[in-house]
């Protein structure tokens, strides 16, 4: 978990890692799938998410959590 304030040398941003010790995520296409949820979410959490921000990235496996890191440009 952290924010860091991050550059490429032409940009700056920001950059957030979320992480959680929960039941990990098997299928990683299918979660980033609109509309699906396992549960009686919306299934937009995940890949909404991604669609809002520059980079992002999932570490993610059953029985070892889930790891999200993102970054989002200064504009
Ligand atoms: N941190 C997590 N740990 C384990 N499984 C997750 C995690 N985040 C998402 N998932 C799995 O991926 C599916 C899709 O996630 P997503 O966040 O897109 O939708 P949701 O959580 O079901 O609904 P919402 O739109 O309310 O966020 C979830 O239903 C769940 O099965
Ligand atoms: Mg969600």
């Amino acid at each position: 978990m952290g924010t860091a304030l991050v550059t490429d040398g032409l940009r700056r941003g920001v950059r957030v890692v979320f992480e959680d010790a929960g039941p990990g995520i098997p299928d990683l296409d299918l979660a980033l799938t609109d509309g699906w949820t396992s549960g009686s979410g919306l299934g937009l959490g995940l890949s909404g998410s991604r669609r809002l921000v520059d980079e992002f990235a999932i570490d993610s496996g059953p029985g070892r959590g889930t790891t999200v890191t993102i970054v989002k440009w200064a504009r």
